[in-house]
Order: C-alpha cells, then structure tokens, then sequence
C-alpha cells in the first residue's frame, strides 16, 4: 500500500502560519471600520465611570457584520481601563433560561457559593455583589432567550448598570412586554453591513495574520473578498479563506489560486456560517436527525424525535425555528388541503432572492 500521507506537505510546510486567527470567535486585536459603533456603545457606558446610571443600548443588525467582535472589543478597552465597573457577557443561545443565566454571571463575577441554590437565592447575591459598584451587561443573541424575566430583575435591582442587548432581529424589542421596555428605555445602534472596501479590509487582516507572506493569489483573494461583500457576512468570508487554503493544501500547493477559492464557493450551498458553537446539545440532536431524514415534514420529524425524547411539540417547534436562523437547515411551504405545511431539508440552502 502507498503511505497516505507521503505527498502531504510536512507541518513545517503549511500555508497556515497562524490557523487560529480565522476561527469565529478569534478576538483581532483591532475592529476596523467600527469605531463610530464602538464610540456610541463608550458613551452608553461613561456615565458608570462618574457613578451615575449607564444607559442601556439595543444592537441589532444581520449576520457576521461585527456586532459581538466590536462589543466585545469595547468590554475589552473598559477591562483595561477601570476596575471600578464590572462586566458580563452572556450569549443567550448558549445560556437561555434565567438560572443558566445567573449561574454565568457568578462564574463571571467569581462568586463560587452556587452549590444548592435556586435562581433567586443566586440573583440576590449577583446584586449585592453588583450593587457595590456598577456593571455592564451584554445579552448577546438577546432574542434566544427562553424567559425575559431575568432582564426585569435585572432592570429593576442592579442600580448602576448599561444593559446591551444584541439580536438580528429588528423587532425583538418591540415584541418585549411594555412594561419591560418601560423599565428599559434602550437607545438603538444599528450595524449596517460593511461596504466593499471595508470588507476587503477586514479579510486581508486576517489573511496577514493567518498566512505565510503572500500564500494567497490576488485574483483568489479578491474572488473571496467579493462573495463576502455581495452575501454582506465576514463569518462566510473567514470560512471560504480557511476552505480555499485547506483545498489547496490537500493538493499539496504552496499557493491558493483562483480555482481554490472557487472550489470552496462551490461548497458554500450547503454551509452553514452561523456559529455551529452557539448550538446547544438538543439542537445538535434535532440538527442529526434532520440531516438523515432531510426532506420530512415538521410533524414527522417530531413523531421519530419524541418516540424517544420528551419534548413538548410547540418546543421542537421552536428549536427548528432557531435552526433555520442558525442557517442549519432550509424549511419549505407546501400546500395542502386550505393549509400549509413546512418541510425541513438539511443545510442552509436560501439565496439572497428568498428574503
Ligand atoms: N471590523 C472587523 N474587524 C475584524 N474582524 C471582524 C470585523 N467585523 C467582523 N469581523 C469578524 O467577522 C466574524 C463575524 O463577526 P461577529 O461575530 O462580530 O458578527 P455578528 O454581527 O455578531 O454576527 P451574528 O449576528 O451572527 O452573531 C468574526 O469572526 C469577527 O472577528
Ligand atoms: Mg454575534
């Protein structure tokens, strides 16, 4: 038998110099292009440094267009800044019920007590420690929560606080019961997407970062660069920059040509940017399930998945939902009878057509 590996480029040898630095979640050391979002979201927060109240702050836009990175950044300069405010970030998606919730805020603040002890017993303690000083809070993927009631005590107990709520969708606020919203009072930055140059911009950083000198053809880059910009989501851009290396690299190439980057754009159709991380273990199941019975309908899907599992129907219902957000899967209407009813196929198949 050859030796599988004989032709593959030595470790020393790869075009990668620093793979990390295209993972989602790896933090640039700076957010370009996004300095005007990230002034707004200091001046919510200033007033907590002259032991006033913050101001709470409703981020929203689509996709991969630097809400979390630039807010982030900013919690980051803060950190570096003051010890006087402290501050917490929460991704609902992965923490989405008022217990995950307060036990992530304890870890934050290193408050270890938790043993045996309920939501509220824990939220009294996060506010007195809190309510020593002032604290920024971030909600990220703010609409994935499960219950709201958090962000009234939240609202109501903490006395020094900016609370930022981040979502895609536009009207997950005004969706909120009114007397939270009342209590809330948010101001609104939108992230509008990055324009051509900014998004060229922001990948030849991480293509410095990520690649020996000069690995990627210009022409190949600026295939990427452009597919990034017209589906307006740097997450997509970072995947085919990382696709195109690793195809090139399998052929054993030292360069990334343009065939490389059309290659990886060729299997865009069935990828699925949205962070797979933010998936929770129910989800990943549900997601399985549906990439070996792609094709079923919702309520046939539910009738394998519950012959198992205990889960109310409207639930599964919901965590398909979220799927589809997540860009997982593509649902379809089909009509029957007077009424509807929706498909679920694996993989993320809508084009910019379908919104
Ligand atoms: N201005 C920027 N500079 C450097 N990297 C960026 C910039 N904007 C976005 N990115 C990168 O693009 C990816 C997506 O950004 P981010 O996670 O902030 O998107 P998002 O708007 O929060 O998307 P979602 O709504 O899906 O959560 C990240 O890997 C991030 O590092
Ligand atoms: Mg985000």
């Amino acid at each position: 038998m050859t030796n599988l590996f004989n032709d593959l480029l030595k470790d020393s040898e790869s075009i990668f110099k620093n793979p990390v630095a295209l993972d989602y979640d790896y933090h640039p050391k700076l957010v370009p292009y996004r300095e005007n979002e990230q002034h707004y979201m200091a001046n919510c927060i200033k007033p907590l440094l002259q032991n006033r109240n913050g101001k709470n702050l409703f981020i929203f836009g689509k996709p991969g267009i630097g809400k979390t990175i630039a807010t982030r950044h900013v919690l980051k300069d803060l950190e570096e800044n003051s010890d006087e405010v402290q501050q917490i970030y929460i991704n609902c998606w992965k923490k989405d019920t008022p217990y995950k919730i307060v036990l992530e805020i304890c870890d934050q603040i290193g408050y270890k007590w938790i043993q045996q002890k309920k939501t509220d017993e824990l939220f009294q303690k996060v506010k007195e420690i809190l309510n020593k000083t002032s604290a920024v809070l971030v909600l990220d993927e703010a609409d994935k929560l499960e219950d709201v009631s958090i962000i009234y005590s939240i609202a109501e107990d903490i006395y020094k606080k900016s609370i930022f709520f981040i979502t895609n969708d536009k009207e997950w606020i005004n969706n909120l019961d009114q007397r939270l919203r009342s209590r809330l009072i948010p101001e609104n930055l939108e992230f509008k997407p990055y324009n051509m140059e900014e998004t060229k911009g922001i990948l030849k950083q991480r293509v410095t970062y990520a690649f020996h000198s000069n690995v990627f053809d210009e022409k190949a880059f600026n295939l990427i660069a452009e597919k990034t910009y017209h589906l307006n989501d740097i997450r997509t851009g970072l995947f085919l920059l990382k696709e195109a290396a690793l195809i090139a690299e399998n052929k054993s190439l030292k360069k990334v040509s343009l065939e490389h980057s059309q290659e990886a754009i060729e299997k865009l159709t069935n990828f699925t940017p949205k962070d797979e991380k933010n998936l929770q273990d129910d989800e990943k199941e549900i997601l399985e399930l549906i990439k070996k019975n792609s094709g079923k309908s919702i309520k046939e899907l539910y009738g394998i998945y519950s012959a198992n599992k205990e889960l109310a129907y409207r639930t599964f219902q919901k965590k398909i939902k979220q799927l589809e957000t997540a860009k997982q899967i593509t649902l379809k209407d089909h009509k029957e009878g007077w009424g509807y009813y929706k498909t679920v196929e694996f993989g993320y198949k809508k084009t910019l057509n379908d919104f």
